[in-house]
């Protein structure tokens, strides 16, 4: 399965922060809000990722991130000349996704959790689209999703004034191959753009869109707006000061992956020590 992080988009909800600089870049506490969806990304199984940023923060995203070899993954670059819809990642990445499935996860979607985990380690294969629905209070804010008790989505719907459910879709999606050409067929919506919402709904009227409950105990974080940021921040900090533990690290995923050796996860520590961050690498080889 491949991978896809869409870290494009203008940021304006954050300006005047994004002006100088892309959303997906800014500190989520110790890291940079880009290795959250990575290191979901990874432990999801994913080794080929494909980062698509706008065209002036492409050269910022290669600087961070290389080719992914520090993480045992191959990393592909591609740019969104505008913000024209989450959908729009399958066609910019028809070639790299080829013939296989396909992962997106949204750049300032952050997510934690034992629950997560291991659904994760069940989707290394999608057959139709696999999303994951998240209890909020505000779900007006997001795409809605209700769904039978076989966890068979039975409505979707982008922003609802009037929620059919509390349950938010978050930004992990799964789709089998065909969601490149569903992404050429839809229509932009009345803001401009390629709708996530709008693919979802044909594989939900093709009766094959599987919906994921996360758990209470799973934590997701979208980190769009300034409050959203600082809270994530915040929930950061508190639980790697508290647990010893870090959060959104692409080396740690790798490691408990497999794709880099203890001695490989010590020495990217050393080379980050006097941040701190290196120590929770270190810390995490000697587990
Ligand atoms: C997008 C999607 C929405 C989804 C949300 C998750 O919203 O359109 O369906 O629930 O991401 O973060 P946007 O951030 O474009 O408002």
């Amino acid at each position: 399965m491949k991978g896809i992080i869409l870290a494009g988009g203008s940021g304006t909800r954050l300006y005047p922060i994004t002006k100088g600089i892309s959303k997906q870049l800014m500190p989520i506490y110790d890291k940079p809000m880009i290795y959250y969806p990575l290191s979901t990304l990874i432990s999801a199984g994913v080794r080929e990722i494909l980062v698509i940023t706008t065209p002036e923060d492409a050269d910022a995203f290669r600087r961070l991130l290389g080719t992914g070899s520090d993480w045992g993954v191959m990393i592909d670059y591609a740019v969104q000349p505008k913000p024209e819809g989450l959908a729009q990642a399958f066609i910019i990445g028809e070639d790299f996704i080829g013939g296989d499935s396909v992962a997106l996860v949204l750049g300032d979607n952050i997510f934690e959790g034992a629950g997560l985990t291991e659904i994760l380690g069940e989707i290394r294969d999608v057959e139709g689209g696999a999303i994951f629905a998240y209890e909020v209070s505000d779900p007006q804010r997001y795409g809605v999703v209700a769904f039978d008790e076989h966890g068979t989505a039975t409505s979707i719907e982008e922003k609802p004034a009037e929620p059919k459910s509390p349950y938010a879709v978050v930004g992990l999606y799964f789709y089998d191959n065909d969601v490149v050409d569903i992404a050429k067929t839809i229509s932009p919506s009345e803001r401009g753009e390629l709708e996530i919402t709008s693919v979802n709904e044909e594989y939900l009227r093709r009766g094959a869109l599987r919906v994921h409950r996360l758990h209470r105990g799973d934590v997701w974080l979208d980190t769009g707006t300034i409050d959203s940021m600082s809270e994530a921040s915040a929930y950061v900090e508190v639980i790697q000061k508290r647990t010893g533990t870090v959060i959104g690290s692409p080396e740690v995923a790798a490691y408990r992956e497999g794709l880099i050796s203890s001695a490989e996860l010590a020495s990217l520590g050393k080379a980050a020590l006097k941040s701190g961050y290196g120590q929770y690498l270190i810390e995490a080889a000697r587990d």
